[in-house]
C-alpha cells in the first residue's frame, strides 16, 4: 500500500515521504480499515508517541495521522461490533502506525459507525476536535441543559464543535472571536457573539461554563465572568509552568 512515513524528528513535516509499505495485518480485536479520508496534526512531529512505542522503543519509520474515515476490510480474531464493508470513523492509537496510508489497523473500540449521509472527509475531521469539545463540556464541565456557555474561538475547529454540542444539549451559547468570525459563530448556533477586539468581554456575566481555547489574558479575564460554582475548561495545551 501507499503510505506517508517519517523517520527523522528534526526534519519536521518536511521529512514526510510517500513510500510503499506492507498492508497491516489485523491483530486480536483489531479492524483493518481502507482509509478514505484522514486527519493529520502538524504538531504530531513533536509528540513522543510518533517516534516510539509504549515501551519507548524506536518505531520509525512511522506513519503519522490519527483521525480517519473509511470502510472496514478485515476483522482480527475476537473483534466484535463491526463488520466487513461497514463505513466507520475514529481515532487511531497515538503509539501505532496511523492514518496517512491506504489501510490502517486499529482497535475496534476506537471506531464508530459513520452514518451514510456523512461524507468521509467530514467524518475524518470530527474525532479530535469533537472529543475535545465533548470531554470539556460534559466530562470536565458537567454541563446541564439551560446553563450558559462562553465558547471562545467559536469559529475555530474546537469552538465550532463546542458551540454545536452545547447548543444541541440545550445550553445558551455566547461565542467569541474576531469581528470576521461573528456570522460563522452565529451560523454554528451561538445565540450571542463577543468580538474580542472591539466588544467588552466584561459585559458578559454569570457564565456557567467557559470553554477557553485562547488562553493568556483572555482566560484570566474570563475567570471573573464565571458565576459561583461555575467551571473554566482550558481547551488549550499548557506550555511552560503554570502562571496562576
Ligand atoms: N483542533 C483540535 O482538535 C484541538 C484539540 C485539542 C486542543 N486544541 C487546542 O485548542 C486551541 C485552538 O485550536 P483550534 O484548532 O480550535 O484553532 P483554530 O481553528 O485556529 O480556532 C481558534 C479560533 O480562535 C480565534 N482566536 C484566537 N486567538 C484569538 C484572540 N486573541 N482574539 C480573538 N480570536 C482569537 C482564532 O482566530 P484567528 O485564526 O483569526 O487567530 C480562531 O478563529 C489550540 O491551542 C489547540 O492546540 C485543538
Amino acid at each position: 500500500m501507499k503510505a506517508i512515513v517519517v523517520t527523522d524528528q528534526a526534519a519536521g513535516t518536511a521529512g514526510m515521504t510517500l513510500v510503499e509499505r506492507p498492508e497491516p495485518p489485523a491483530a486480536i480485536n483489531d479492524v483493518v480499515v481502507e482509509v478514505h479520508a484522514s486527519g493529520f496534526v502538524p504538531t504530531e512531529m513533536a509528540w513522543p508517541s510518533t517516534w516510539t512505542d509504549r515501551r519507548d522503543r524506536d518505531r520509525t519509520p512511522s506513519i503519522p495521522g490519527h483521525e480517519l474515515a473509511g470502510v472496514v476490510t478485515a476483522l482480527g480474531y475476537g473483534t466484535t461490533g463491526l463488520s466487513v464493508g461497514q463505513r466507520v470513523f475514529g481515532l487511531a492509537d497515538w503509539y501505532r502506525d496511523g492514518t496517512l496510508a491506504e489501510y490502517v489497523a486499529i482497535e475496534a473500540r476506537n471506531l464508530a459507525p459513520l452514518p451514510g449521509e456523512v461524507d468521509f472527509t467530514v467524518g475524518a475531521s470530527l474525532p479530535i476536535s469533537g472529543l475535545t469539545a465533548w470531554q470539556g463540556l460534559f466530562q470536565l464541565g458537567h454541563l446541564q441543559a439551560g446553563q450558559s456557555v462562553l465558547a471562545h474561538g467559536a469559529a475555530g475547529a474546537v469552538g465550532t464543535m463546542v458551540t454545536q454540542l452545547a447548543r444541541e444539549f440545550g445550553a445558551y451559547v455566547i461565542g467569541t472571536g474576531r469581528a470576521a468570525d461573528r456570522q460563522k459563530a452565529l451560523d454554528f448556533g451561538a445565540q450571542e457573539f463577543v468580538d474580542l477586539d472591539n466588544d467588552a468581554l466584561e459585559d458578559v456575566g454569570g457564565i456557567d461554563l467557559v470553554f477557553d481555547v485562547i488562553g493568556g489574558d483572555i482566560q484570566k479575564r474570563s475567570a471573573g465572568l464565571i458565576r459561583a460554582g461555575g467551571t473554566l475548561v482550558p481547551g488549550r495545551p499548557r506550555r511552560g509552568p503554570p502562571t496562576a
